[in-house]
């Protein structure tokens, strides 16, 4: 069967910019169905009489100008992906958007890129069967950061010796801030040519100045206390990921991946249960799904509930959010690697999988079954399962470690 096509609203108040669209999008009419609007009321309009899988709209607009517009849309059609274009590199609106646009596409860009960008962002729609998950997804502005990371965050930046180093070491320990940071830099608006996975390096990138502004004035980032209510805390999501990413880092070192494949494993253990933060969003979720020793939600109860679970819902923010393909995979299958589409060679998505599956079956003494935690037949296609008595030692090393 045919997958559906998508649905795509083009906002630009330059009717031969439409035009220039319309005219370069007719290589991309099997994947995609098409309308132009003229303004931000116009848009609106469009919006309202039929469901849009993404908006992508110009910046600068009379009357209603393309952040106007996106806060209208977020807040009436939350399903919405958003995307805008933009040619002015110094604008401070640009930093303004960062909350509230999924990706900034810089101004003018050939079809074919705009294509990929969406495209891709559309395609992972299919992550999530739930409407509701995705309006509430789409809506996300902040996410939860560890208390004491967001104020060491906030007194660095306030401090006479502040350097990038210290920020990027900050920020990269902390979930939250690293898929922020790192959406941020991989907006196609920056225009680097290969895709930044380095909190540290996105820092240095974007200059203090700008993390302070983000920071301080626009506050893309936010502590969070524990509600006493909520079963999940943020702490104990934190205090794993740390654990997952060393171990997979080790893992990544010892099967010889290259620098690039090993900077990919680090992120994607920081990374690989932000989707658990979203979960503190999600109406219902503490009376439903149950959590197992450990502290982790049982994935067979979030799937009850939700119809999928905190890796998808991670996968798919982190996809619309243009962060690299590496780690979007391998936080999406990491529960199921098998999943994966080609996987003849061990990848960021393998040393995930191990850390993570490795860090939950030796917490839980009662219960050390690999075959509970980790997907044998992928691991032994891919001949490692002579590895694993090794990999279980040093699982019990890192536990024994301070985090
Ligand atoms: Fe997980
Ligand atoms: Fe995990």
């Amino acid at each position: 069967m045919k997958p559906q096509k998508h649905m795509i609203l083009f906002v630009d108040d330059d009717p031969l910019v439409l035009r220039g669209f319309q005219r370069s999008l007719d290589d991309f009419s099997d994947d995609w169905e098409t309308e132009f609007a003229v303004s931000g009321k116009e848009g609106l309009e469009c919006l309202s009489k039929r469901a849009f899988d993404a908006v992508i709209t110009d910046m600068h607009m009379p009357s209603m100008d393309g952040i106007q517009l996106l806060e209208e849309v977020s807040r009436c059609h939350p399903g919405v992906i958003r995307f805008v274009l933009s040619g002015n590199t110094s604008d401070a609106q640009i930093l303004k958007s960062t909350h509230l646009v999924h990706q900034i596409i810089p101004k003018p860009s050939e079809m074919e890129k705009i294509y990929k960008i969406v495209e891709r962002a559309c395609r992972l729609r299919g992550l999530l069967s739930d409407p509701m998950l995705l309006q509430i997804i789409n809506s996300i502005r902040t996410l939860p950061s560890v208390p004491r990371l967001y104020q060491q965050l906030l007194e660095q930046l306030q401090s006479e010796t502040v350097s990038s180093q210290s920020i990027g070491k900050i920020i990269s320990q902390d979930t939250a801030m690293t898929a922020k940071i790192l959406q941020l830099v991989n907006s196609a608006f920056f225009g680097i040519s290969e895709p930044v996975s380095s909190p540290q390096k996105a820092v240095a990138f974007l200059g203090i100045n700008t993390i302070k502004s983000l920071a301080l004035g626009i506050q893309i980032f936010s502590g969070y206390q524990n509600q006493s209510d909520f079963p999940l805390s943020v702490d104990v999501v934190w205090k794993h990921s740390l654990q997952v990413t060393k171990l997979a880092y080790t893992i990544a070192c010892q099967l010889k991946f290259n620098a690039q494949e090993i900077e990919d494993t680090r992120v994607a253990g920081v990374l690989h249960d932000i989707g658990q933060l979203l979960s503190f969003q999600i109406p219902g979720y503490s009376q439903h799904v149950r959590l197992n020793k450990n502290g982790q939600p049982v994935l067979g109860t979030e799937y009850e509930f939700l119809g999928t679970s905190h890796a998808e819902m991670g996968g798919y923010l982190l996809g619309i959010w243009g962060l690299p393909n590496p780690i979007v995979e391998a936080v999406t299958l990491h529960h199921f690697p098998g999943l994966q589409a080609d996987s003849s060679q061990p990848d960021p998505l393998t040393a995930l999988h191990l850390a993570n599956g490795l860090i939950n079956m030796c917490q839980n003494e009662q219960e050390e079954t690999p075959e509970a935690y980790l997907d044998l037949p992928y691991l032994q296609k891919l001949g490692l399962l002579n590895h694993l008595a090794d990999w279980v030692t040093l699982t019990h090393k890192i536990l024994a470690e301070p985090v």
